[in-house]
């Protein structure tokens, strides 16, 4: 399935201003909610069309209009969210799954605290988004329970990904097509990604 590195200029440029600790959180907020446009614009870019029947104010066509039941994009809380706002506004009438977890910060194991899908996932496409994909623990839980709740079609979007974590997905679940904006160089030893951006969920909403 693979890893697509959307390495669209206006994404790199936004991507370089959000790295920078300088950067404010409601700049932060707002560049990935940018950023989230362009990433949505790539993962979606393969959705099969059928037509409708629809009169414009010239006479009668046959016009594209996206097939299916309408997809899914899932978050994982908290960072998700950050990408989840922008998607939204690129297609609103998407279906949310919430999918909470955090990284225990000794073991590094992710750990739930909630989820909440639509009841029907397998007819769906399920678009997981988080802005990190680090050990790759938080994303392989996720995707593993939204299997578990019977989704088959599925695809991961981050922000950065570190090779570890994307060696670690691509082994467990070779099925999911993964889409980055950047893969850096490596994991620390507290298993944060380098360069990286720090922590997205306290960048993104000011915690610490
Ligand atoms: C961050 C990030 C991912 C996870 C990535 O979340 O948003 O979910 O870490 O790390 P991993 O690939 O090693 O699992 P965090 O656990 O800090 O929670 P938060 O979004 O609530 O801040
Ligand atoms: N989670 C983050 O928010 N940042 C990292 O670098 C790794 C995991």
């Amino acid at each position: 399935m693979g890893v697509t590195v959307v390495d669209h200029p206006l994404v790199q440029h936004k991507l370089t201003i959000m790295r920078s600790k300088e950067t404010s959180t409601a700049s932060f907020r707002r560049l990935l909610r940018e950023i989230s446009l362009l990433l949505c614009y790539e993962v979606t870019r393969d959705l099969e069309l059928t037509t409708r029947t629809i009169d414009t104010p010239m006479q009668e066509m046959e016009a594209p209009t996206l097939e299916g039941k309408k997809l899914v994009f899932a978050s994982v809380l908290r960072a998700g969210n950050g990408l989840l706002d922008g998607m939204l506004d690129l297609v609103p009438a998407a279906r949310v799954a919430h999918v909470g977890l955090y990284r225990d910060h000794e073991t590094l194991e992710a750990v739930e605290y909630f989820f909440k899908a639509p009841s029907d996932l397998e007819n769906r496409l399920v678009i997981v988004v988080d802005p990190m994909l680090a050990t790759a623990n938080s994303a392989v839980a996720a995707i593993d329970k939204l299997k578990e709740r019977g989704a088959t079609n599925l695809r991961f979007v981050c922000l950065l990904a570190a090779p570890e974590g994307i060696e670690r997905f691509t082994k467990a679940h070779p099925d999911v097509p993964v889409f980055t904006a950047a893969i850096d160089e490596k994991l620390n030893e507290l298993g944060y990604i380098v360069p990286g951006l720090g922590d997205a969920g306290d960048r993104l909403y000011g915690t610490k």
